[in-house]
């Protein structure tokens, strides 16, 4: 049985500035923010979004066979916790490069970070900390003080970079609420 890794990041104590330079950095050097929002709701915006999150999932350990396009549309895209203001994206001229997905969580009073991805040529260069700065922010905006991930305990990747942003131990109660 796979011991899941529950994080959780207190907001109200999260400081921007910190991590800020991450955000110019990736702009100076050609990156667009945008969210799923701001493109419009498309089909091949959702296309776009599907491949990166397929590719980007694919270095997930034990993450297993991703949802065909069908699936990720009814799975993902057309349920209620989908907010396309939550979804980040990076772009570099019209390449889809980098995600950051968050839900909203009324019922549990949490964020939650259901996807962040780098395409691995873009990683290791601070973009998934820029992310990750806008999906706090949106989280943050949206009235929430509390933001939850979720881990394999293999994804060191994942688990370091959340962790590098201030992420701790969720407390074994939160854990069990999102497994
Ligand atoms: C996890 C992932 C998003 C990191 O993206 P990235 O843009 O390369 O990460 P960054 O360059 O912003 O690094 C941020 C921090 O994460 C940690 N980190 C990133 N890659 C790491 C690695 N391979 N090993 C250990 N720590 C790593 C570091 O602490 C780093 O901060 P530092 O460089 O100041 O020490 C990327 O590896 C990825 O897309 N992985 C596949 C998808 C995935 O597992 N997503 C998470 C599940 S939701």
């Amino acid at each position: 049985m796979v011991d899941w890794v529950t994080l959780e990041l207190d907001i109200a104590n999260f400081d921007d500035a910190l991590f800020e330079h991450h955000l110019r950095r990736a702009r100076s050097s050609g990156t667009r923010f945008t969210t799923m929002a701001e493109l419009g709701d498309a089909p091949e915006h959702r296309r776009a979004l599907y491949d990166l999150n397929k590719t980007c999932s694919s270095d997930i350990p034990g993450r297993g066979l991703f949802y065909t396009y069908d699936e990720y549309v009814t799975q993902r895209i057309d349920v209620a916790t989908y907010d396309p203001r939550g979804v980040i994206v990076a772009l570099q001229d019209f390449a889809w490069i980098g995600m950051s997905a968050t839900s909203l969580r009324p019922d549990d009073g949490y964020a939650f970070a259901e996807m962040t991805g780098v395409l691995a040529p873009h990683r290791g260069k601070g973009l998934s900390l820029a992310l990750k700065l806008l999906a706090i922010r949106f989280a943050r905006s949206s009235g929430y003080q509390r933001l939850v991930a979720f881990h394999h305990p293999g994804n060191h990747a994942a688990i370091a970079m959340n962790r590098r942003l201030g992420f701790a131990d969720a407390v074994p109660d939160q854990a069990r609420q999102v497994s």
